[in-house]
Protein backbone atom coordinates (compact mmCIF):
# COMPACT_ATOMS: atom_id res chain seq x y z
CA UNK A 1 0.00 0.00 0.00
CA UNK A 2 1.73 3.36 -0.68
CA UNK A 3 -0.05 6.68 -0.87
CA UNK A 4 0.33 7.72 -4.64
CA UNK A 5 -3.04 8.31 -5.57
CA UNK A 6 -5.55 10.05 -8.08
CA UNK A 7 -7.79 13.19 -6.65
CA UNK A 8 -10.15 14.44 -9.30
CA UNK A 9 -7.66 13.31 -12.44
CA UNK A 10 -4.42 14.77 -10.78
CA UNK A 11 -1.93 12.58 -9.62
CA UNK A 12 -1.10 13.21 -5.72
CA UNK A 13 1.42 11.66 -3.33
CA UNK A 14 -0.61 12.12 0.17
CA UNK A 15 -1.90 15.37 -0.64
CA UNK A 16 0.12 17.07 -3.09
CA UNK A 17 -0.08 16.81 -6.63
CA UNK A 18 2.52 16.03 -8.18
CA UNK A 19 1.94 18.49 -10.74
CA UNK A 20 2.87 21.23 -8.12
CA UNK A 21 6.43 19.41 -7.73
CA UNK A 22 7.03 19.56 -11.24
CA UNK A 23 6.08 23.17 -11.89
CA UNK A 24 7.89 24.46 -8.25
CA UNK A 25 10.99 22.22 -8.18
CA UNK A 26 11.64 20.99 -11.66
CA UNK A 27 11.85 17.33 -13.17
CA UNK A 28 13.69 15.01 -13.01
CA UNK A 29 12.79 14.50 -9.32
CA UNK A 30 12.38 11.94 -6.81
CA UNK A 31 9.52 12.20 -4.78
CA UNK A 32 8.93 10.22 -1.37
CA UNK A 33 5.90 9.84 0.75
CA UNK A 34 6.07 10.36 4.96
CA UNK A 35 3.15 8.28 5.15
CA UNK A 36 4.29 5.38 3.01
CA UNK A 37 7.51 4.82 4.53
CA UNK A 38 6.12 5.38 8.40
CA UNK A 39 3.34 2.73 7.38
CA UNK A 40 5.70 0.84 5.94
CA UNK A 41 8.04 0.33 9.17
CA UNK A 42 4.74 -0.11 11.29
CA UNK A 43 3.33 -2.93 9.20
CA UNK A 44 6.71 -4.84 8.88
CA UNK A 45 6.85 -4.19 12.82
CA UNK A 46 4.06 -5.12 13.78
CA UNK A 47 4.33 -8.38 12.12
CA UNK A 48 7.60 -8.85 13.57
CA UNK A 49 5.83 -8.49 17.00
CA UNK A 50 5.68 -12.05 18.28
CA UNK A 51 9.56 -12.35 18.16
CA UNK A 52 12.39 -10.07 19.84
CA UNK A 53 13.24 -8.05 17.13
CA UNK A 54 15.04 -5.31 15.65
CA UNK A 55 14.67 -3.55 12.12
CA UNK A 56 17.86 -2.31 10.72
CA UNK A 57 16.93 -0.54 7.72
CA UNK A 58 19.80 -1.16 4.42
CA UNK A 59 20.75 2.52 3.86
CA UNK A 60 22.02 1.66 0.37
CA UNK A 61 17.96 1.32 -0.45
CA UNK A 62 17.77 5.01 0.06
CA UNK A 63 20.35 6.60 1.77
CA UNK A 64 19.18 10.21 1.56
CA UNK A 65 19.92 11.73 5.58
CA UNK A 66 16.18 13.01 6.07
CA UNK A 67 14.99 9.76 5.30
CA UNK A 68 17.45 7.95 7.89
CA UNK A 69 16.17 10.73 9.90
CA UNK A 70 12.56 9.86 9.51
CA UNK A 71 13.48 5.95 9.59
CA UNK A 72 15.56 6.41 12.68
CA UNK A 73 12.53 8.59 14.88
CA UNK A 74 10.49 5.67 14.14
CA UNK A 75 12.86 3.62 16.17
CA UNK A 76 15.18 1.44 13.25
CA UNK A 77 18.68 0.88 13.27
CA UNK A 78 20.46 0.48 10.57
CA UNK A 79 22.37 -1.64 8.07
CA UNK A 80 25.86 -0.53 6.44
CA UNK A 81 28.08 -1.44 3.95
CA UNK A 82 30.63 1.72 3.68
CA UNK A 83 32.38 4.26 5.62
CA UNK A 84 30.16 6.37 3.62
CA UNK A 85 26.91 5.15 5.02
CA UNK A 86 27.98 5.36 8.53
CA UNK A 87 29.04 8.88 7.84
CA UNK A 88 25.43 10.08 6.70
CA UNK A 89 23.84 8.32 9.65
CA UNK A 90 26.96 10.50 11.95
CA UNK A 91 25.51 13.77 9.75
CA UNK A 92 22.25 12.93 10.29
CA UNK A 93 22.87 13.04 14.11
CA UNK A 94 21.28 9.56 14.41
CA UNK A 95 22.93 7.12 17.43
CA UNK A 96 24.66 4.68 15.70
CA UNK A 97 24.74 1.71 18.55
CA UNK A 98 22.49 -0.05 16.41
CA UNK A 99 24.09 -0.37 13.57
CA UNK A 100 25.25 -3.55 11.37
CA UNK A 101 28.25 -3.10 9.77
CA UNK A 102 27.64 -6.00 6.32
CA UNK A 103 29.91 -6.01 3.23
CA UNK A 104 32.64 -8.32 1.85
CA UNK A 105 35.29 -5.18 1.56
CA UNK A 106 35.53 -3.15 4.63
CA UNK A 107 39.02 -1.74 4.82
CA UNK A 108 40.53 -0.85 8.04
CA UNK A 109 39.49 2.30 8.34
CA UNK A 110 35.90 1.98 8.19
CA UNK A 111 36.47 -0.74 10.34
CA UNK A 112 38.12 1.84 13.10
CA UNK A 113 34.84 3.96 12.31
CA UNK A 114 32.34 1.36 12.80
CA UNK A 115 34.17 0.98 16.20
CA UNK A 116 34.61 4.71 17.25
CA UNK A 117 30.87 4.95 16.15
CA UNK A 118 30.47 1.93 18.98
CA UNK A 119 28.30 0.02 16.09
CA UNK A 120 26.12 -3.24 17.34
CA UNK A 121 28.14 -5.55 15.24
CA UNK A 122 30.39 -5.84 12.16
CA UNK A 123 28.68 -8.72 10.01
CA UNK A 124 32.10 -10.68 8.99
CA UNK A 125 32.20 -12.24 5.79
CA UNK A 126 35.37 -14.20 6.16
CA UNK A 127 38.02 -16.05 8.26
CA UNK A 128 40.73 -13.25 6.41
CA UNK A 129 38.48 -10.09 7.55
CA UNK A 130 38.15 -11.52 11.00
CA UNK A 131 42.36 -11.33 11.23
CA UNK A 132 42.15 -7.50 10.12
CA UNK A 133 39.27 -6.67 12.48
CA UNK A 134 41.15 -8.76 15.02
CA UNK A 135 43.98 -6.61 14.77
CA UNK A 136 42.23 -3.29 14.32
CA UNK A 137 40.43 -3.60 17.45
CA UNK A 138 43.28 -5.00 19.14
CA UNK A 139 45.65 -2.13 17.92
CA UNK A 140 42.95 0.59 19.78
CA UNK A 141 42.72 -1.89 23.00
CA UNK A 142 39.36 -2.89 22.44
CA UNK A 143 36.97 -5.77 21.00
CA UNK A 144 34.94 -5.63 18.01
CA UNK A 145 31.27 -7.03 18.31
CA UNK A 146 30.95 -9.86 15.94
CA UNK A 147 28.55 -11.83 13.85
CA UNK A 148 29.59 -13.76 10.91
CA UNK A 149 27.86 -13.83 7.85
CA UNK A 150 27.53 -17.59 6.46
CA UNK A 151 26.46 -18.91 3.38
CA UNK A 152 24.00 -21.11 3.39
CA UNK A 153 23.57 -21.78 -0.07
CA UNK A 154 20.19 -21.64 -0.80
CA UNK A 155 18.59 -20.46 -3.96
CA UNK A 156 16.55 -17.58 -3.10
CA UNK A 157 14.73 -17.78 -6.49
CA UNK A 158 15.39 -14.12 -7.69
CA UNK A 159 17.75 -12.12 -10.95
CA UNK A 160 20.95 -13.49 -10.54
CA UNK A 161 22.81 -10.31 -9.92
CA UNK A 162 20.68 -9.68 -6.37
CA UNK A 163 21.11 -13.42 -5.45
CA UNK A 164 23.83 -13.52 -2.77
CA UNK A 165 23.27 -16.75 -0.81
CA UNK A 166 24.88 -19.28 -3.01
CA UNK A 167 27.82 -21.54 -2.83
CA UNK A 168 29.39 -19.66 -5.97
CA UNK A 169 28.22 -16.29 -4.76
CA UNK A 170 31.10 -13.24 -3.55
CA UNK A 171 29.28 -13.27 0.00
CA UNK A 172 29.66 -15.21 3.42
CA UNK A 173 31.88 -17.52 4.93
CA UNK A 174 30.88 -21.13 2.80
CA UNK A 175 28.34 -22.97 5.17
CA UNK A 176 30.86 -26.07 5.76
CA UNK A 177 33.34 -23.61 7.32
CA UNK A 178 30.93 -21.91 9.60
CA UNK A 179 32.02 -24.09 12.89
CA UNK A 180 35.55 -23.23 12.32
CA UNK A 181 35.12 -19.21 11.86
CA UNK A 182 33.63 -19.26 15.15
CA UNK A 183 36.04 -21.27 16.74
CA UNK A 184 38.70 -18.84 15.00
CA UNK A 185 36.93 -16.04 15.97
CA UNK A 186 36.76 -17.14 19.49
CA UNK A 187 40.26 -17.84 19.38
CA UNK A 188 40.89 -14.10 18.97
CA UNK A 189 41.23 -11.45 21.59
CA UNK A 190 40.06 -8.66 19.61
CA UNK A 191 36.52 -10.43 18.76
CA UNK A 192 33.55 -10.68 20.58
CA UNK A 193 31.08 -13.14 18.91
CA UNK A 194 27.54 -11.47 19.34
CA UNK A 195 25.34 -13.81 16.64
CA UNK A 196 24.81 -15.18 13.54
CA UNK A 197 24.03 -13.61 9.92
CA UNK A 198 22.65 -14.80 6.93
CA UNK A 199 20.93 -12.68 3.82
CA UNK A 200 20.57 -14.90 0.68
CA UNK A 201 19.10 -12.16 -1.72
CA UNK A 202 17.00 -9.59 -2.49
CA UNK A 203 13.48 -9.28 -4.33
CA UNK A 204 12.58 -12.57 -2.91
CA UNK A 205 9.01 -13.69 -3.98
CA UNK A 206 8.66 -16.46 -2.13
CA UNK A 207 8.64 -17.74 1.87
CA UNK A 208 10.24 -21.15 1.04
CA UNK A 209 14.12 -19.78 0.57
CA UNK A 210 14.21 -17.78 3.37
CA UNK A 211 12.50 -20.14 5.90
CA UNK A 212 14.84 -22.84 4.46
CA UNK A 213 17.71 -20.19 5.27
CA UNK A 214 16.48 -19.39 8.74
CA UNK A 215 15.69 -23.77 9.67
CA UNK A 216 19.60 -24.27 8.44
CA UNK A 217 20.98 -20.67 10.77
CA UNK A 218 18.67 -22.29 13.92
CA UNK A 219 20.40 -25.70 13.12
CA UNK A 220 24.00 -23.39 12.88
CA UNK A 221 23.16 -21.54 16.33
CA UNK A 222 22.42 -24.77 18.23
CA UNK A 223 25.78 -25.92 17.19
CA UNK A 224 27.41 -23.17 18.30
CA UNK A 225 26.11 -22.71 20.81
CA UNK A 226 27.10 -26.34 21.94
CA UNK A 227 30.65 -25.34 20.95
CA UNK A 228 30.59 -22.95 23.42
CA UNK A 229 30.06 -19.92 21.45
CA UNK A 230 27.76 -17.00 22.96
CA UNK A 231 24.62 -16.57 19.82
CA UNK A 232 22.26 -13.49 21.25
CA UNK A 233 21.34 -12.51 17.70
CA UNK A 234 19.98 -13.60 14.33
CA UNK A 235 19.96 -11.32 11.70
CA UNK A 236 18.01 -12.87 8.86
CA UNK A 237 19.47 -10.02 6.26
CA UNK A 238 16.69 -8.28 4.23
CA UNK A 239 15.23 -9.29 0.88
CA UNK A 240 11.74 -9.34 0.91
CA UNK A 241 9.79 -8.51 -2.83
CA UNK A 242 7.48 -5.56 -3.44
CA UNK A 243 4.98 -5.57 -6.48
CA UNK A 244 6.31 -3.76 -9.07
CA UNK A 245 3.78 -4.88 -11.45
CA UNK A 246 1.25 -8.07 -10.42
CA UNK A 247 3.87 -10.01 -8.05
CA UNK A 248 1.93 -11.22 -5.17
CA UNK A 249 4.65 -11.32 -2.65
CA UNK A 250 4.52 -13.12 0.70
CA UNK A 251 3.41 -10.19 3.57
CA UNK A 252 5.38 -9.34 6.29
CA UNK A 253 2.46 -10.67 8.41
CA UNK A 254 2.89 -14.20 6.65
CA UNK A 255 6.94 -14.04 7.63
CA UNK A 256 6.18 -12.73 11.28
CA UNK A 257 3.72 -15.89 11.53
CA UNK A 258 6.32 -18.18 10.42
CA UNK A 259 9.12 -16.93 11.83
CA UNK A 260 7.78 -16.35 15.31
CA UNK A 261 6.74 -20.25 15.01
CA UNK A 262 9.97 -21.53 14.29
CA UNK A 263 12.15 -19.67 16.68
CA UNK A 264 9.69 -19.59 19.89
CA UNK A 265 12.26 -20.94 22.30
CA UNK A 266 15.62 -20.42 21.56
CA UNK A 267 16.33 -17.36 23.10
CA UNK A 268 17.58 -15.24 20.24
CA UNK A 269 16.96 -11.61 19.07
CA UNK A 270 16.11 -11.29 15.53
CA UNK A 271 17.78 -8.65 13.03
CA UNK A 272 15.70 -8.09 10.48
CA UNK A 273 18.07 -5.35 7.11
CA UNK A 274 14.89 -4.42 4.96
CA UNK A 275 15.32 -1.78 2.47
CA UNK A 276 13.08 -2.36 -0.41
CA UNK A 277 10.29 -3.13 1.52
CA UNK A 278 10.21 0.04 3.40
CA UNK A 279 11.04 2.19 1.04
CA UNK A 280 10.44 1.00 -2.90
CA UNK A 281 6.67 1.35 -2.96
CA UNK A 282 7.21 4.60 -1.08
CA UNK A 283 9.28 6.94 -4.19
CA UNK A 284 8.24 7.76 -7.45
CA UNK A 285 10.57 9.33 -10.27
CA UNK A 286 8.40 12.42 -11.55
CA UNK A 287 9.66 12.95 -14.80
CA UNK A 288 8.81 15.12 -18.27
CA UNK A 289 8.13 13.85 -22.31
CA UNK A 290 9.97 16.09 -24.36
CA UNK A 291 9.57 14.89 -27.25
CA UNK A 292 7.05 12.37 -29.19
CA UNK A 293 9.42 10.58 -31.97
CA UNK A 294 7.36 8.05 -34.40
CA UNK A 295 10.62 5.54 -35.75
CA UNK A 296 10.24 2.97 -38.49
CA UNK A 297 7.58 0.51 -36.70
CA UNK A 298 7.90 1.99 -33.07
CA UNK A 299 7.53 4.98 -31.01
CA UNK A 300 9.67 6.60 -28.33
CA UNK A 301 8.74 9.30 -25.94
CA UNK A 302 11.86 10.47 -24.75
CA UNK A 303 11.52 11.73 -21.40
CA UNK A 304 14.06 14.36 -19.21
CA UNK A 305 14.81 11.35 -16.85
CA UNK A 306 17.30 8.49 -17.76
CA UNK A 307 19.34 5.29 -16.59
CA UNK A 308 21.75 7.62 -14.77
CA UNK A 309 18.42 8.91 -12.57
CA UNK A 310 16.96 4.93 -12.86
CA UNK A 311 19.57 2.28 -14.16
CA UNK A 312 17.10 -0.60 -12.48
CA UNK A 313 15.63 -1.03 -15.87
CA UNK A 314 18.46 -1.36 -18.06
CA UNK A 315 20.70 -3.24 -15.22
CA UNK A 316 18.06 -5.66 -14.40
CA UNK A 317 15.34 -5.59 -16.99
CA UNK A 318 13.14 -3.83 -14.03
CA UNK A 319 10.19 -3.42 -14.67
CA UNK A 320 8.46 -0.29 -13.14
CA UNK A 321 4.75 0.95 -13.66
CA UNK A 322 4.80 4.61 -15.18
CA UNK A 323 1.43 6.59 -14.62
CA UNK A 324 0.75 9.64 -16.24
CA UNK A 325 0.43 12.65 -14.18
CA UNK A 326 -2.74 13.57 -15.74
CA UNK A 327 -5.37 10.62 -15.52
CA UNK A 328 -6.52 9.36 -18.96
CA UNK A 329 -10.07 8.57 -19.15
CA UNK A 330 -9.92 5.07 -19.73
CA UNK A 331 -10.92 4.95 -23.38
CA UNK A 332 -8.08 6.86 -24.70
CA UNK A 333 -6.27 6.12 -27.17
CA UNK A 334 -3.04 3.75 -26.39
CA UNK A 335 -0.45 2.45 -28.11
CA UNK A 336 2.97 0.60 -27.45
CA UNK A 337 6.09 3.08 -26.75
CA UNK A 338 9.80 2.49 -25.59
CA UNK A 339 10.09 5.51 -22.60
CA UNK A 340 13.58 6.72 -22.77
CA UNK A 341 15.91 9.06 -22.12
CA UNK A 342 18.41 11.52 -23.56
CA UNK A 343 21.58 9.49 -22.87
CA UNK A 344 23.83 7.95 -26.14
CA UNK A 345 22.87 4.50 -24.89
CA UNK A 346 20.75 2.75 -26.58
CA UNK A 347 20.29 0.74 -23.22
CA UNK A 348 19.01 4.05 -21.47
CA UNK A 349 15.21 3.27 -21.30
CA UNK A 350 12.65 3.43 -18.45
CA UNK A 351 10.20 1.35 -20.20
CA UNK A 352 10.05 -0.73 -23.20
CA UNK A 353 6.78 -1.52 -25.56
CA UNK A 354 4.47 -0.18 -22.62
CA UNK A 355 1.16 -0.03 -23.71
CA UNK A 356 0.72 3.77 -22.53
CA UNK A 357 -2.26 6.39 -23.26
CA UNK A 358 -0.56 8.66 -26.08
CA UNK A 359 2.05 10.55 -24.67
CA UNK A 360 2.80 14.35 -26.39
CA UNK A 361 5.55 16.69 -25.66
CA UNK A 362 4.73 18.76 -22.02
CA UNK A 363 3.27 15.42 -20.11
CA UNK A 364 4.38 14.51 -16.77
CA UNK A 365 4.40 10.89 -16.09
CA UNK A 366 5.91 9.19 -13.32
CA UNK A 367 8.19 6.18 -12.52
CA UNK A 368 6.85 4.29 -9.72
CA UNK A 369 7.98 1.96 -7.07
CA UNK A 370 11.53 3.63 -7.56
CA UNK A 371 12.01 4.59 -4.09
CA UNK A 372 14.52 1.87 -3.32
CA UNK A 373 17.53 1.36 -5.51
CA UNK A 374 16.29 4.12 -7.28
CA UNK A 375 18.49 7.54 -5.89
CA UNK A 376 21.05 5.62 -4.00
CA UNK A 377 21.94 3.66 -7.44
CA UNK A 378 22.45 7.71 -9.52
CA UNK A 379 25.31 8.83 -11.31
CA UNK A 380 26.35 11.87 -13.32
CA UNK A 381 26.91 9.99 -16.88
CA UNK A 382 26.46 11.78 -19.78
CA UNK A 383 27.47 14.72 -16.48
CA UNK A 384 24.17 15.02 -15.92
CA UNK A 385 23.18 16.44 -13.03
CA UNK A 386 21.78 14.18 -10.37
CA UNK A 387 17.59 14.79 -9.81
CA UNK A 388 16.49 16.58 -6.47
CA UNK A 389 15.07 14.29 -3.67
CA UNK A 390 11.60 15.79 -2.07
CA UNK A 391 9.74 14.21 0.50
CA UNK A 392 5.66 15.25 1.32
CA UNK A 393 4.56 15.13 4.21
CA UNK A 394 0.57 15.99 4.07
CA UNK A 395 -0.55 19.17 1.59
CA UNK A 396 3.23 19.99 2.14
CA UNK A 397 6.52 19.03 0.49
CA UNK A 398 10.57 19.41 1.56
CA UNK A 399 13.66 19.45 -0.88
CA UNK A 400 15.65 17.17 1.25
CA UNK A 401 18.14 17.16 -1.72
CA UNK A 402 19.11 19.91 -4.38
CA UNK A 403 19.31 19.26 -7.51
CA UNK A 404 22.66 19.42 -8.48
CA UNK A 405 24.27 22.38 -10.10
CA UNK A 406 27.09 22.70 -13.01
CA UNK A 407 29.69 23.49 -10.13
CA UNK A 408 29.26 20.15 -8.39
CA UNK A 409 29.59 17.81 -11.51
CA UNK A 410 33.23 19.37 -11.75
CA UNK A 411 33.77 19.64 -8.00
CA UNK A 412 37.33 18.26 -7.08
CA UNK A 413 38.28 18.13 -10.60
CA UNK A 414 41.51 19.96 -11.48
CA UNK A 415 43.74 21.13 -14.29
CA UNK A 416 47.37 20.18 -13.53
CA UNK A 417 50.02 22.86 -14.54
CA UNK A 418 51.47 21.48 -17.74
CA UNK A 419 48.09 21.42 -19.32
CA UNK A 420 47.67 25.71 -18.37
CA UNK A 421 48.09 27.52 -21.64
N1 LIG B 1 21.31 -6.74 3.81
C1 LIG B 1 22.32 -6.98 2.96
C2 LIG B 1 23.55 -7.57 3.46
C3 LIG B 1 22.18 -6.68 1.61
O1 LIG B 1 23.18 -6.93 0.76
C4 LIG B 1 20.98 -6.09 1.14
C5 LIG B 1 20.80 -5.75 -0.27
C6 LIG B 1 19.96 -5.83 2.07
C7 LIG B 1 20.16 -6.17 3.40
C8 LIG B 1 18.65 -5.19 1.69
O2 LIG B 1 17.93 -5.98 0.83
P1 LIG B 1 16.42 -5.57 0.42
O3 LIG B 1 15.55 -5.72 1.65
O4 LIG B 1 16.44 -4.20 -0.07
O5 LIG B 1 16.08 -6.56 -0.64
N2 LIG B 1 20.16 -2.85 -6.60
C9 LIG B 1 19.32 -4.02 -6.55
C10 LIG B 1 19.20 -4.61 -5.16
C11 LIG B 1 20.54 -4.91 -4.54
C12 LIG B 1 20.42 -5.46 -3.16
C13 LIG B 1 21.74 -5.54 -2.50
N3 LIG B 1 21.71 -5.96 -1.15
C14 LIG B 1 17.97 -3.68 -7.14
O6 LIG B 1 17.75 -2.55 -7.56
O7 LIG B 1 17.10 -4.54 -7.21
Amino acid sequence: MNHFHYVNGSLHCEDMPLARIADEVGTPAYVYSTATLTRHVRVFDEAMSACAHRICYSVKACSNIAILKLLSNLGCGFDIVSGGELYRLQAAGIPTDSVVFSGVGKTRQEMRAGLDAGIHAFNVESIAELHVLNEVALSGGETAPVSIRVNPDVDAQTHPYISTGLKGNKFGVPWSKAEEAYDLAASLAGLRTVGVDCHIGSQLLHMAPLLDALDLMLDLVARLRARGHTIETLDMGGGLGIPYKDETPPTPADFGEAFARRTAGHGLKLVFEPGRIIVGNAGALLMRVLYDKPSGPKRFAIVDAAMNDSIRPTLYDAYHELRPVIERPGNAPHRPVDVVGPICESGDFLARDRDMPYLAAGDLIALMSAGAYGFSMTSNYNSRRRPPEVLVHGDTYSVIRARESHEDLVRGEQIPDHLQT
